[in-house]
């Protein structure tokens, strides 16, 4: 059985939204602590909260390029709040699964948004309830977020 789906392949091999923003409303790296893979994504933001553009740039393996192309199509068009929403697991399904080996590089794709949309928040004096409690620096154990890993 191939490793990959179509989808998850025609993501990895034509990625959308590779780039980065100029003058972006929100600016996010994210560093996955499982295997040091990084990713930036900058978004725009209207006067309505809605997001309406999104970049990535990963430094990463297949499954974080096509995560991050799959995670910046879903968040445009979504308000700031909708996007906060955006967990791994749902960049996941709409990719149609990954290996759960690979469920990790989806995690690097949901918290470079996180990110992204915290820097926005902070420029802006915004609070939003998908933020409470929320730290960009904090390192995060992978196994809070990887429900296949068994450590
Ligand atoms: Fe590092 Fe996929 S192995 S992001």
């Amino acid at each position: 059985m191939a490793l990959y789906n179509d989808k998850v392949m025609d993501h990895f091999m034509n990625p959308h939204n590779v780039g980065e923003i100029e003058n972006a409303d929100g600016k996010g790296v994210y560093g996955s602590p499982v295997c040091g893979d990084m990713m930036q994504v900058t978004i725009s933001v209207d006067d309505k909260d809605v997001i309406t553009d999104a970049k990535f740039k990963t430094f990463g393996c297949g499954s974080a390029i096509a995560s991050s192309s799959m995670a910046t199509d879903m968040i445009k068009g979504m308000t700031v709040e909708e996007a906060l929403e955006v967990s791994n697991q749902k960049i996941v399904d709409e990719l149609g699964g990954l290996p759960a080996i690979k469920i990790h590089c989806s995690v690097l794709a949901e918290h470079a948004i996180k990110n992204a949309i915290y820097d926005y928040a902070q420029k802006n004096g915004k609070e939003y309830a998908g933020l409470e409690g929320y730290d960009p620096n904090e390192e995060r154990d992978h196994h809070d977020d990887c429900e296949s890993c068994e450590g």
